[in-house]
Protein backbone atom coordinates (compact mmCIF):
# COMPACT_ATOMS: atom_id res chain seq x y z
CA UNK A 1 0.00 0.00 0.00
CA UNK A 2 1.15 3.33 -0.90
CA UNK A 3 2.22 5.31 2.01
CA UNK A 4 3.00 9.20 2.73
CA UNK A 5 6.99 9.82 3.83
CA UNK A 6 8.44 12.99 4.80
CA UNK A 7 11.67 12.63 2.40
CA UNK A 8 13.04 16.55 3.05
CA UNK A 9 12.60 19.03 5.62
CA UNK A 10 13.93 23.17 5.04
CA UNK A 11 13.32 26.10 7.80
CA UNK A 12 13.89 30.00 7.01
CA UNK A 13 14.19 32.12 10.28
CA UNK A 14 15.04 35.99 9.72
CA UNK A 15 18.40 37.04 10.74
CA UNK A 16 17.02 40.22 13.15
CA UNK A 17 17.47 38.86 16.62
CA UNK A 18 15.26 40.39 18.96
CA UNK A 19 16.24 39.48 22.73
CA UNK A 20 14.24 39.55 25.62
CA UNK A 21 16.21 42.59 26.80
CA UNK A 22 15.39 44.31 23.43
CA UNK A 23 11.66 44.59 24.28
CA UNK A 24 12.35 45.84 27.53
CA UNK A 25 12.66 49.34 25.76
CA UNK A 26 9.58 48.82 23.98
CA UNK A 27 7.61 47.36 26.77
CA UNK A 28 7.02 47.28 30.77
CA UNK A 29 8.89 43.79 31.01
CA UNK A 30 11.66 41.93 31.85
CA UNK A 31 13.98 38.84 30.97
CA UNK A 32 12.92 37.35 33.82
CA UNK A 33 9.43 37.77 33.80
CA UNK A 34 9.55 36.46 29.82
CA UNK A 35 11.98 33.38 30.85
CA UNK A 36 9.84 32.13 33.90
CA UNK A 37 6.55 32.53 32.14
CA UNK A 38 7.47 31.02 28.56
CA UNK A 39 11.30 29.98 28.21
CA UNK A 40 11.56 32.20 25.59
CA UNK A 41 14.82 33.63 25.39
CA UNK A 42 14.74 35.73 22.08
CA UNK A 43 12.85 35.37 18.76
CA UNK A 44 13.52 36.69 15.29
CA UNK A 45 11.25 39.48 13.76
CA UNK A 46 11.62 40.65 10.34
CA UNK A 47 12.89 43.84 9.91
CA UNK A 48 10.76 46.85 8.51
CA UNK A 49 11.82 49.97 6.17
CA UNK A 50 10.45 53.39 7.12
CA UNK A 51 7.49 53.07 5.71
CA UNK A 52 6.63 49.97 7.67
CA UNK A 53 6.92 46.93 5.06
CA UNK A 54 8.33 44.07 6.46
CA UNK A 55 11.60 43.25 4.58
CA UNK A 56 9.84 40.09 3.01
CA UNK A 57 6.63 38.43 2.99
CA UNK A 58 5.19 35.40 5.08
CA UNK A 59 5.06 33.39 1.21
CA UNK A 60 8.70 34.47 0.13
CA UNK A 61 10.14 33.42 3.82
CA UNK A 62 8.00 30.10 2.84
CA UNK A 63 9.42 29.71 -0.20
CA UNK A 64 12.87 29.91 1.01
CA UNK A 65 11.87 27.14 3.26
CA UNK A 66 10.58 25.30 0.60
CA UNK A 67 13.59 25.55 -1.42
CA UNK A 68 15.53 24.57 0.84
CA UNK A 69 13.59 20.76 1.55
CA UNK A 70 12.69 20.33 -2.32
CA UNK A 71 16.64 20.47 -1.87
CA UNK A 72 16.72 18.02 0.97
CA UNK A 73 14.58 15.41 -0.96
CA UNK A 74 16.65 15.77 -3.51
CA UNK A 75 13.97 16.65 -5.87
CA UNK A 76 13.39 19.85 -7.87
CA UNK A 77 10.12 22.22 -8.19
CA UNK A 78 9.03 20.49 -10.82
CA UNK A 79 8.27 17.39 -8.78
CA UNK A 80 5.96 19.03 -6.84
CA UNK A 81 2.28 18.80 -7.39
CA UNK A 82 0.05 20.25 -4.78
CA UNK A 83 1.19 23.12 -1.86
CA UNK A 84 -0.65 22.98 1.29
CA UNK A 85 0.38 26.03 3.32
CA UNK A 86 0.15 26.86 6.68
CA UNK A 87 -0.52 30.26 8.35
CA UNK A 88 -2.66 31.96 10.73
CA UNK A 89 -1.07 35.58 8.89
CA UNK A 90 -1.67 35.51 5.44
CA UNK A 91 0.02 38.38 3.46
CA UNK A 92 -3.63 39.73 1.85
CA UNK A 93 -6.88 38.84 3.12
CA UNK A 94 -7.55 36.52 -0.07
CA UNK A 95 -6.31 34.67 -1.87
CA UNK A 96 -4.28 32.36 0.67
CA UNK A 97 -0.34 32.48 0.66
CA UNK A 98 -0.26 29.07 -1.46
CA UNK A 99 -1.00 31.07 -4.50
CA UNK A 100 1.98 33.06 -3.76
CA UNK A 101 4.42 30.06 -3.21
CA UNK A 102 3.14 27.91 -6.70
CA UNK A 103 4.23 31.38 -8.11
CA UNK A 104 7.69 31.94 -6.34
CA UNK A 105 8.80 28.54 -6.83
CA UNK A 106 7.56 28.17 -10.72
CA UNK A 107 5.71 25.48 -9.83
CA UNK A 108 3.96 25.17 -13.32
CA UNK A 109 0.48 25.62 -12.08
CA UNK A 110 0.71 22.76 -9.51
CA UNK A 111 -2.43 22.94 -6.89
CA UNK A 112 -2.53 24.77 -3.67
CA UNK A 113 -4.16 24.75 -0.64
CA UNK A 114 -4.39 26.81 2.20
CA UNK A 115 -5.31 25.87 5.84
CA UNK A 116 -6.23 28.40 8.50
CA UNK A 117 -5.85 26.20 11.84
CA UNK A 118 -3.28 28.59 13.38
CA UNK A 119 -0.57 26.15 15.80
CA UNK A 120 -2.24 23.32 14.53
CA UNK A 121 -2.36 24.00 10.67
CA UNK A 122 1.37 21.81 10.16
CA UNK A 123 -0.54 19.04 12.25
CA UNK A 124 -3.45 19.47 9.80
CA UNK A 125 -1.27 19.60 6.73
CA UNK A 126 0.93 16.43 7.00
CA UNK A 127 -2.78 14.78 7.92
CA UNK A 128 -4.26 16.31 4.44
CA UNK A 129 -1.07 15.67 2.54
CA UNK A 130 -1.06 12.12 3.99
CA UNK A 131 -5.10 11.68 2.71
CA UNK A 132 -4.08 13.54 -1.01
CA UNK A 133 -1.09 10.93 -0.94
CA UNK A 134 -2.72 8.03 -0.53
CA UNK A 135 -6.18 9.14 -2.53
CA UNK A 136 -3.91 9.22 -5.29
CA UNK A 137 -4.68 12.92 -5.68
CA UNK A 138 -0.83 13.87 -5.77
CA UNK A 139 2.28 12.32 -5.48
CA UNK A 140 4.93 14.68 -3.79
CA UNK A 141 3.25 17.30 -1.14
CA UNK A 142 5.07 20.30 0.16
CA UNK A 143 3.46 21.49 3.13
CA UNK A 144 4.61 24.62 4.51
CA UNK A 145 3.92 26.84 7.61
CA UNK A 146 4.86 30.08 7.60
CA UNK A 147 4.38 33.39 9.52
CA UNK A 148 5.00 36.74 9.83
CA UNK A 149 3.33 37.57 13.74
CA UNK A 150 5.53 40.95 14.07
CA UNK A 151 3.39 43.12 12.27
CA UNK A 152 0.35 41.64 13.76
CA UNK A 153 1.73 42.82 17.71
CA UNK A 154 0.50 45.30 19.84
CA UNK A 155 3.92 45.79 21.21
CA UNK A 156 3.76 48.19 24.08
CA UNK A 157 2.31 47.64 27.70
CA UNK A 158 -1.45 46.87 26.49
CA UNK A 159 -0.28 43.69 24.46
CA UNK A 160 3.06 42.60 26.61
CA UNK A 161 1.05 39.10 27.44
CA UNK A 162 0.86 38.31 23.83
CA UNK A 163 4.00 40.44 22.19
CA UNK A 164 6.63 38.55 24.22
CA UNK A 165 5.73 35.76 22.75
CA UNK A 166 5.63 35.56 19.64
CA UNK A 167 7.99 35.32 16.66
CA UNK A 168 8.89 35.34 12.53
CA UNK A 169 9.73 32.54 10.71
CA UNK A 170 9.25 29.33 8.40
CA UNK A 171 9.54 25.91 7.93
CA UNK A 172 8.38 23.28 5.46
CA UNK A 173 8.16 19.55 4.18
CA UNK A 174 8.44 17.03 1.27
CA UNK A 175 5.74 14.29 1.83
CA UNK A 176 6.41 11.92 -1.06
CA UNK A 177 4.27 8.29 -2.29
CA UNK A 178 6.06 5.73 -1.40
CA UNK A 179 5.84 2.00 -1.87
CA UNK A 180 8.40 1.21 0.94
CA UNK A 181 5.81 0.13 3.79
CA UNK A 182 8.33 0.71 6.65
CA UNK A 183 7.94 4.76 6.49
CA UNK A 184 5.32 7.34 6.38
CA UNK A 185 2.51 9.26 8.32
CA UNK A 186 1.17 5.86 10.20
CA UNK A 187 -2.08 7.58 11.70
CA UNK A 188 -3.04 11.47 12.44
CA UNK A 189 -5.57 12.88 14.69
CA UNK A 190 -7.49 16.00 14.28
CA UNK A 191 -10.34 18.13 16.82
CA UNK A 192 -11.75 21.23 17.45
CA UNK A 193 -13.42 23.52 19.40
CA UNK A 194 -14.85 26.63 18.14
CA UNK A 195 -16.54 27.74 21.80
CA UNK A 196 -13.25 28.60 22.63
CA UNK A 197 -12.89 30.59 19.57
CA UNK A 198 -12.89 33.96 20.98
CA UNK A 199 -10.02 33.03 23.53
CA UNK A 200 -7.70 33.52 21.36
CA UNK A 201 -7.90 35.37 18.15
CA UNK A 202 -7.88 38.35 16.24
CA UNK A 203 -10.98 39.99 15.36
CA UNK A 204 -10.19 42.66 12.56
CA UNK A 205 -10.42 42.99 10.24
CA UNK A 206 -14.10 41.85 9.74
CA UNK A 207 -15.75 40.39 7.33
CA UNK A 208 -19.66 41.64 8.81
CA UNK A 209 -18.13 45.20 8.98
CA UNK A 210 -18.39 47.56 5.78
CA UNK A 211 -15.25 48.20 4.62
CA UNK A 212 -14.28 45.61 7.02
CA UNK A 213 -12.02 47.38 9.52
CA UNK A 214 -12.42 51.64 10.65
CA UNK A 215 -10.84 53.71 13.14
CA UNK A 216 -12.65 52.95 15.67
CA UNK A 217 -11.60 49.73 15.30
CA UNK A 218 -8.05 50.43 15.05
CA UNK A 219 -8.28 52.52 18.15
CA UNK A 220 -9.81 50.04 20.10
CA UNK A 221 -7.29 47.59 19.18
CA UNK A 222 -9.34 45.39 17.96
CA UNK A 223 -7.10 44.11 14.94
CA UNK A 224 -4.31 43.49 17.66
CA UNK A 225 -4.41 39.42 18.84
CA UNK A 226 -6.50 39.05 22.37
CA UNK A 227 -5.37 35.83 24.46
CA UNK A 228 -7.16 34.37 27.53
CA UNK A 229 -3.57 33.10 28.43
CA UNK A 230 -4.90 30.93 31.90
CA UNK A 231 -7.90 29.17 29.82
CA UNK A 232 -5.35 28.46 27.11
CA UNK A 233 -2.16 27.07 28.86
CA UNK A 234 -5.18 24.64 30.96
CA UNK A 235 -6.41 23.27 27.72
CA UNK A 236 -3.46 23.22 25.74
CA UNK A 237 -2.02 21.01 28.42
CA UNK A 238 -4.96 18.34 28.40
CA UNK A 239 -5.31 17.94 25.01
CA UNK A 240 -1.67 17.68 23.84
CA UNK A 241 -1.43 14.79 25.95
CA UNK A 242 -4.53 13.44 24.89
CA UNK A 243 -3.71 13.92 20.98
CA UNK A 244 -0.07 11.82 21.84
CA UNK A 245 -2.37 8.65 23.32
CA UNK A 246 -4.89 9.06 20.74
CA UNK A 247 -2.52 9.19 17.87
CA UNK A 248 -0.41 6.21 19.12
CA UNK A 249 -3.20 4.12 20.20
CA UNK A 250 -4.54 5.05 16.05
CA UNK A 251 -0.92 3.95 15.12
CA UNK A 252 -0.49 0.75 17.46
CA UNK A 253 2.19 2.41 19.41
CA UNK A 254 3.21 2.65 22.88
CA UNK A 255 4.73 5.79 24.68
CA UNK A 256 7.95 3.77 25.15
CA UNK A 257 8.05 3.44 21.61
CA UNK A 258 8.07 7.15 20.67
CA UNK A 259 11.84 8.42 19.75
CA UNK A 260 10.49 12.16 19.73
CA UNK A 261 7.73 13.98 20.13
CA UNK A 262 8.05 17.81 18.47
CA UNK A 263 5.28 19.32 20.15
CA UNK A 264 3.71 23.12 19.02
CA UNK A 265 6.36 25.30 20.20
CA UNK A 266 3.76 27.19 22.26
CA UNK A 267 5.35 27.82 25.71
CA UNK A 268 8.44 25.50 27.69
CA UNK A 269 6.18 25.50 30.71
CA UNK A 270 3.24 23.35 28.27
CA UNK A 271 5.68 20.97 27.02
CA UNK A 272 7.53 20.50 30.12
CA UNK A 273 3.66 19.73 31.75
CA UNK A 274 3.07 17.97 28.70
CA UNK A 275 6.20 15.98 28.96
CA UNK A 276 5.87 15.67 32.71
CA UNK A 277 2.33 13.99 32.26
CA UNK A 278 3.36 11.77 29.40
CA UNK A 279 6.30 10.89 31.60
CA UNK A 280 8.47 11.18 28.44
CA UNK A 281 12.05 12.45 29.32
CA UNK A 282 13.32 15.72 28.20
CA UNK A 283 15.58 14.37 25.44
CA UNK A 284 12.80 12.73 24.23
CA UNK A 285 10.77 16.02 23.35
CA UNK A 286 12.50 18.78 21.03
CA UNK A 287 12.57 22.28 21.80
CA UNK A 288 13.86 25.21 20.43
CA UNK A 289 11.40 27.86 21.64
CA UNK A 290 14.04 29.78 23.20
CA UNK A 291 15.48 30.79 20.43
CA UNK A 292 12.61 31.83 18.21
CA UNK A 293 9.15 31.95 20.60
CA UNK A 294 6.19 30.64 19.72
CA UNK A 295 5.93 31.09 15.54
CA UNK A 296 2.70 29.19 15.82
CA UNK A 297 1.86 27.55 12.10
CA UNK A 298 5.90 27.54 11.69
CA UNK A 299 7.22 25.94 14.53
CA UNK A 300 6.69 22.24 14.34
CA UNK A 301 8.61 22.09 10.69
CA UNK A 302 11.03 24.43 12.53
CA UNK A 303 11.62 21.89 14.70
CA UNK A 304 11.52 19.06 12.41
CA UNK A 305 13.92 20.59 10.18
CA UNK A 306 16.28 21.33 13.21
CA UNK A 307 16.26 18.25 14.93
CA UNK A 308 17.01 15.89 11.42
CA UNK A 309 19.84 18.41 10.72
CA UNK A 310 21.08 17.71 14.66
CA UNK A 311 20.52 14.14 14.20
CA UNK A 312 17.94 13.46 16.41
CA UNK A 313 16.27 11.19 14.06
CA UNK A 314 17.34 7.83 12.72
CA UNK A 315 15.33 5.80 9.77
CA UNK A 316 13.12 3.85 11.37
CA UNK A 317 12.42 5.74 14.43
CA UNK A 318 8.97 6.59 15.68
CA UNK A 319 8.06 10.48 15.66
CA UNK A 320 4.85 12.21 17.00
CA UNK A 321 3.90 15.85 16.29
CA UNK A 322 1.42 17.57 18.24
CA UNK A 323 -0.30 20.83 18.48
CA UNK A 324 -3.08 22.87 20.15
CA UNK A 325 -3.81 26.29 19.04
CA UNK A 326 -6.53 28.96 18.25
CA UNK A 327 -9.54 27.98 17.40
CA UNK A 328 -9.29 25.77 19.94
CA UNK A 329 -7.87 23.28 17.19
CA UNK A 330 -5.62 20.21 18.18
CA UNK A 331 -4.31 17.26 16.81
CA UNK A 332 -1.36 15.02 15.99
CA UNK A 333 0.85 12.88 13.81
CA UNK A 334 2.13 9.53 14.16
CA UNK A 335 5.04 9.06 11.49
CA UNK A 336 7.67 6.41 11.07
CA UNK A 337 10.93 8.19 9.89
N1 LIG B 1 5.96 41.24 31.24
C1 LIG B 1 5.75 41.51 32.53
N2 LIG B 1 4.55 41.36 33.13
C2 LIG B 1 3.54 40.91 32.39
C3 LIG B 1 3.69 40.60 31.03
C4 LIG B 1 4.97 40.79 30.45
N3 LIG B 1 5.21 40.52 29.16
N4 LIG B 1 2.50 40.16 30.56
C5 LIG B 1 1.64 40.19 31.57
N5 LIG B 1 2.26 40.64 32.68
C6 LIG B 1 1.72 40.83 34.02
C7 LIG B 1 0.22 40.89 34.04
O1 LIG B 1 -0.21 42.19 33.70
C8 LIG B 1 -0.08 40.54 35.48
O2 LIG B 1 0.13 41.66 36.27
P1 LIG B 1 -0.80 41.94 37.57
O3 LIG B 1 -0.57 40.75 38.46
O4 LIG B 1 -0.25 43.21 38.09
O5 LIG B 1 -2.19 42.01 37.04
C9 LIG B 1 1.03 39.53 35.81
O6 LIG B 1 2.05 39.68 34.81
C10 LIG B 1 0.56 38.10 35.80
O7 LIG B 1 -0.29 37.96 34.70
P2 LIG B 1 -0.98 36.62 34.39
O8 LIG B 1 -1.74 36.73 33.12
O9 LIG B 1 -1.70 36.16 35.62
O10 LIG B 1 0.29 35.72 34.17
P3 LIG B 1 0.37 34.19 34.02
O11 LIG B 1 1.20 33.63 35.10
O12 LIG B 1 -0.95 33.56 33.73
O13 LIG B 1 1.24 34.09 32.69
C11 LIG B 1 1.04 33.67 30.36
C12 LIG B 1 0.74 34.64 31.46
C13 LIG B 1 2.54 33.51 30.18
C14 LIG B 1 0.44 34.22 29.07
C15 LIG B 1 0.39 32.31 30.76
O14 LIG B 1 -0.98 32.45 31.01
C16 LIG B 1 0.61 31.28 29.74
O15 LIG B 1 1.69 30.73 29.61
N6 LIG B 1 -0.45 30.97 28.96
C17 LIG B 1 -0.35 30.10 27.83
C18 LIG B 1 -0.45 30.98 26.65
C19 LIG B 1 0.44 30.58 25.54
O16 LIG B 1 1.44 29.92 25.66
N7 LIG B 1 0.05 31.00 24.41
C20 LIG B 1 0.80 30.69 23.25
C21 LIG B 1 -0.08 30.87 22.09
S1 LIG B 1 -1.29 29.65 22.00
C22 LIG B 1 -0.52 28.33 21.57
O17 LIG B 1 0.46 28.37 20.88
C23 LIG B 1 -1.03 27.08 22.05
Amino acid sequence: MTQAAIIGTGFFVPDNVVTNDDLVGMMDTSDAWITERSGIKERRWLTRDNDGNTAMTGAEMGAAAARQAIADAGLSTDDIDQVIFATLNSDVFFPGNGVFIEDLLGLKTAGAMDIRNQCTGFVYGLAAADGFIKAGTARTVLVIGSEVQSTALNASDAGRDIAVLFGDGAGAAVVQATEQSDRGILASVLHSQGRYARELYVEAPLGTVAGRINAEMLAAGRHFPHMNGRMVFKHAVRRFCEAITEVMAKGGAEIDDIALIIPHQANQRITDAVAARMGVGAERVFSNIAKYGNTTAASIPIALAEAVRAGRLARGDLLVTVAFGSGFTWGANLIRW
